[in-house]
């Protein structure tokens, strides 16, 4: 192999190995596709602009459910990726069979065959149709980890040599690294996301008919948010943690939540407890900062009156500002053991003009109050369709 070929191979492994660690550093777990991070490790071996590298590459995952090899080609036009539709390998063709056979081919066509037309055969016709041209050459690589496949690359200049096969070699280790990683990030998150949901349901089911507010403040928190400009990930963190804005009623007697009246003095400062018993109960992930700032916060008044703390303004967390209104729009729309049901309406005109209980200006950060006042009638069909 020559020097510059080497120091080519050697170049694109750097870069492939930089990629990986970019993608290692800023995983952002449900941001995390399998997808994203393999189109990005192909742009980096692709051929063009100078770089040595094939023209396309084949690249198919098994499908376990069905046994067939499903993927699609890849090439660059004009530093555009461009794919192919899905292209499924049959298990029993042939070329499925040659594939399970081979770790790893450097392949020319002038190796096997006395005319390129004849090296055609090789291959699917639904690959060759993508390629635009004739198969000239190919490297081929087995994919390994939790999701088996492999890898194609096909008409690099000239010859493809073994200097090509490192870098698809790497290329086939950082793909195949990056899908087992995925898999088990999106396992984490899938249990994540049923441990918090269970711990809602959990301390839910300590309250009367309530089965439907965790669910409907999720979705007024979420549509709040995404109103008020956060971004795609805040919205969506505020959503899903929302639903534990209450988890600290777990601690709370079910006699004082299920009092059909109003609460003496004594209970009503056990109830007030519930949002810090909320942030012992969610405890210290990182994960569960905002769900934390949420259960703390979502009895605060914007000025200063509400509780634990008496938190103030802009010292009341954002999340803990949204999560109050919906919380309260909910409970206003909701029948409890002292109140009877609203109807959207009242509940407008409450949080427009207030009543003895609820001061919206004094109550409610300004900006949120603004975006649900322009949104309510979403509040509305949310309420009806999880009813
Ligand atoms: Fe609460
Ligand atoms: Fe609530």
């Amino acid at each position: 192999m020559s020097t510059e070929l080497c120091e080519m191979s050697l170049k694109q492994t750097q870069e492939l190995l930089r990629l990986t660690d970019e993608i290692l550093q800023d995983i952002c777990c449900r941001r995390f596709t399998s997808e994203s991070l393999y189109v990005e490790a192909l742009r980096k071996v692709l051929g063009g602009e100078g770089r040595r590298g094939p023209v396309s590459i084949f690249l198919a995952f098994l499908d376990d459910i069905y046994q067939q090899y499903r993927g699609r080609v890849f090439h660059l036009k004009e530093e555009l990726m461009e794919q192919s539709d899905e292209i499924i390998i049959e298990p029993l063709s042939s070329y499925a069979a040659q594939l399970a056979r081979m770790d790893l081919v450097v392949s020319n066509w002038s190796d096997t065959c006395k005319a390129v037309e004849e090296y055609q055969g090789n291959f699917p016709p639904a690959v060759r149709e993508f390629l635009a041209g004739p198969v000239k050459n190919f490297v081929c690589f087995r994919i390994s980890g939790e999701r088996p496949g492999f890898i194609t690359a096909f008409n690099y200049p000239g010859e493809a040599t073994d200097y090509d096969a490192d870098v698809l070699r790497s290329l086939s280790v950082v793909i195949g690294s990056l899908m087992t990683l995925s898999n088990e990030v999106e396992q984490t998150e899938k249990a994540f996301i049923y441990t918090i949901e269970a711990l809602a349901r959990a301390c839910e089911a300590a309250e009367e008919g309530t089965g439907q507010h965790i669910l409907r403040v999720n979705k007024y928190a979420g549509t709040l948010a995404a109103n008020m400009g956060l971004s795609p990930d805040l919205v969506e963190t505020i959503a899903y943690s929302a639903q534990m804005h209450d988890v600290g009623k777990i601690r709370v007697q079910v006699g004082i939540l299920l009092k059909p009246g109003p609460l003496d003095d004594e209970e009503t400062g056990i109830m007030r407890m519930h949002p810090i018993y909320g942030l012992e109960i969610l405890g210290d992930s990182p994960r569960l900062k905002v769900a934390r700032d949420i259960a703390i916060s979502h009895h605060e008044n914007w000025d200063g009156s509400g509780y634990p703390y008496g938190l103030k303004g802009e010292g009341i967390p954002l999340a803990g500002r949204i999560v109050k209104l919906a919380d309260v729009y909910d409970a206003l729309r909701s029948k409890r053991s002292y109140k009877l049901p609203m109807t959207h309406e009242e509940a407008l005109m409450i949080l427009r003009n207030g009543d003895h209980r609820i001061d919206p200006a004094l109550h409610f950060d300004p900006a949120v109050l603004a975006t649900f006042l322009k949104i309510e009638h979403i509040f509305a069909n949310i309420y009806t369709s999880l009813a």
